[in-house]
C-alpha cells in the first residue's frame, strides 16, 4: 500500500499531500500543548472536536464571502484544504484585554477594549513568536501595505463574525487568533483564511458564568478540556447525537 506524503507536522496537525494539486489534507491531532509546548497533553477527541469545530466556521466564513482554505470535511479528523503558502504572522484580534495583553499593559482580565485591537506576532516558535509592529512586517517583506490592508479588513469581518455567531449561543468572543495563506488564481495573488479556527486559538467565556470554553483550561487547569470543546461544540449544534470523539478510524462523510 502507498504511503501518502507528510508535507509538514505541527504541535496539533499534520498536513499531508492532497489527492489532486492545489490541495492538502490536514489531520487534527488530539495533542495539546502550551508555552510554546513547555506543557503537553494528549486530550482525548480533541482532534475531532477542532475538525468539526474549525469546519464549522470556515463554512460560515465562506458563506459571508471570507476566503478560506476550507474545501471539504474527509472524516472524523481530516478535512480537504486549498493549499496556500503561508504568510508568517499570526494575526490576534482582541475585544476584551485577557492573556498577555492584560499582563503587558497590567489591565484586568475581562475588561473591554475601546474597539477591536489587532496586533501581530512573528511566526517563529524558536522565537516564542514574538509580537511584531508592522513597520517590521513591511520592512522585513513578510507581508506588504496591500496585503496588511487586506489582513485586517478579512481579521474584522472574521471578528464580527465569530463574535455574533458566539453570542448566539450565550459566549463572549474574549480574542483569537488566525493565520493566513496566499493563493494564486491565474496572474493574481489573493489572501484567504487558513490554519483552523477552534477553540484552540481563540478565548471563549460564557457569558452567564464567566466560564472558560477555551484552551486556558489547560493551560490554567481549570478541569476538562473536552468538556469545554464539547459544550462550544453542543451549543453550535455541531455535534449531532452522540457522536463519539474518541473513534479513531476514519470514516467518510458524503
Ligand atoms: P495571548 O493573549 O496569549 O497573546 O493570546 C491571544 C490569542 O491567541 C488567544 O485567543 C489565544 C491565541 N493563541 C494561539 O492561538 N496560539 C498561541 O500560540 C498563543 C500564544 C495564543
Amino acid at each position: 500500500m502507498a504511503r501518502r506524503k507528510k508535507i509538514y507536522e505541527g504541535k496539533a496537525k499534520i498536513l499531508y499531500e492532497g489527492p489532486e494539486p492545489g490541495t492538502l489534507v490536514q489531520y487534527f491531532k488530539d495533542d495539546a500543548t502550551a508555552f510554546n509546548a513547555e506543557k503537553k497533553d494528549v486530550i482525548d477527541g480533541k482532534g475531532v472536536l477542532n475538525n468539526r469545530l474549525s469546519e464549522f466556521f470556515m463554512t460560515g466564513l465562506n458563506n459571508i464571502g471570507v476566503p478560506n482554505h476550507f474545501l471539504k470535511r474527509l472524516n472524523m479528523r481530516e478535512q480537504l484544504i486549498r493549499s496556500c503558502e503561508i504568510v508568517p504572522l499570526e494575526v490576534i484580534v482582541r475585544n476584551f484585554a485577557a492573556g498577555s495583553m492584560a499582563k503587558r499593559l497590567g489591565m484586568e482580565e475581562g475588561s473591554q477594549l475601546p474597539r477591536p485591537v489587532i496586533e501581530f506576532s512573528y511566526k517563529d516558535d524558536s522565537l516564542g513568536d514574538p509580537l511584531v509592529p508592522e513597520e517590521y512586517i513591511m520592512a522585513f517583506g513578510w507581508a506588504s501595505q496591500q496585503d496588511m490592508d487586506d489582513i485586517v479588513a478579512m481579521a474584522l469581518r472574521v471578528n464580527d463574525f465569530l463574535a455574533g455567531v458566539m453570542f448566539g449561543v450565550g459566549i463572549k468572543l474574549i480574542d483569537f487568533k488566525i493565520e493566513f495563506g496566499r493563493v494564486w488564481e491565474g496572474d493574481f495573488m489573493r489572501l484567504i483564511v487558513a490554519d483552523e479556527i477552534s477553540p484552540d486559538s481563540c478565548r471563549l467565556w460564557d457569558i452567564e458564568t464567566g466560564r472558560k470554553l477555551d484552551k486556558d483550561v489547560f493551560r490554567q487547569d481549570l478541569g476538562s478540556l473536552s468538556d469545554a470543546y464539547s459544550e462550544v461544540a453542543r451549543r453550535l449544534g455541531v455535534l449531532p447525537g452522540n457522536v463519539t470523539t474518541t473513534n479513531t478510524k476514519p470514516t467518510l462523510v458524503n
